[in-house]
């Protein structure tokens, strides 16, 4: 079993799960934080939490040249459709289904999911997935701070907004971590924007000191390797 995690930028995730490639929220030739271009990614399976432009942007691209299969909630998954792609699965909050890559299960999140060019997006989701060992990473994606967040608590890892503005801030993003109580929690959604701009080593060390959670911060195309 191998499940490894690198941040590409902002909010955007390429994860190998026992060989299995999966991008997370495909944001990166406009995307000022990007480690790569999208052209460069060949992935297997694309995750999308809700619709937004720095969530969805390369989805299309990628998946067209790909060929990848796109998961993503029912609203956006008929709107992929209507642009041509055909390897599309839909699911929606509260739902689980097991992929070739494991376990995916669309969590809660308070924020908003309108596609780029006005249509509806549905609801925004989390990415809760766990692979065939067991190991958990549960991306909040875009939310605001909730306690259901108890629902899905103690996965090996948790991808945690700190942006503020948009998201939870650093505050609420360490409530968020002692609600959940994750084995490491990785901050995103910060500095691609001046209204995003967050000192995440600050937020990692206030989790390490004041939770029983390790904080760590990734670099734009740094990996973290669960179960090391
Ligand atoms: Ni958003
Ligand atoms: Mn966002």
């Amino acid at each position: 079993m191998s499940f490894s995690i690198t941040f590409l930028g902002h909010a955007t995730w390429l994860c190998d799960i026992d060989g299995h490639s999966v991008l997370i929220d495909p944001f990166l030739d406009d995307n000022p934080l990007a480690s790569t271009d999208a052209a460069s990614l060949s992935p297997d399976f694309i995750l999308v939490s809700h619709g937004h432009g720095d969530h969805i942007a390369d989805t299309v691209p990628i998946a067209q040249r790909t060929g990848a299969k796109v998961i993503t909630n029912f609203e956006i998954g008929n709107w992929l459709m209507d642009k041509g792609l055909e390897n599309v699965h839909q699911q929606h909050i509260g739902g689980g289904f097991q992929h070739a890559f494991g376990h995916l299960k669309l969590t809660i999140a308070h924020h908003g999911s309108g596609l780029p060019d006005g249509s509806y997006g549905g609801n925004p989701a989390g990415l809760l997935i766990t692979a065939a060992d067991g190991t958990q990473a549960y991306f909040l994606c875009d939310t605001a701070l909730f306690t259901d967040l108890a629902l899905y608590a103690q996965p090996d890892v948790a991808l945690v907004p700190i942006g503020d503005n948009f998201t939870m801030g650093p505050d609420d993003a360490l409530e968020a971590v002692k609600i959940l109580q994750p084995g490491v929690a990785i901050p995103c959604h910060y500095n691609t924007w001046p209204p995003i701009e967050q000192d995440p080593n600050a937020w990692a060390k206030r989790v390490t000191e004041e939770t029983s959670t390790e904080g760590r911060v990734l670099q734009p195309g740094e990996t973290i390797t669960l179960g090391e």
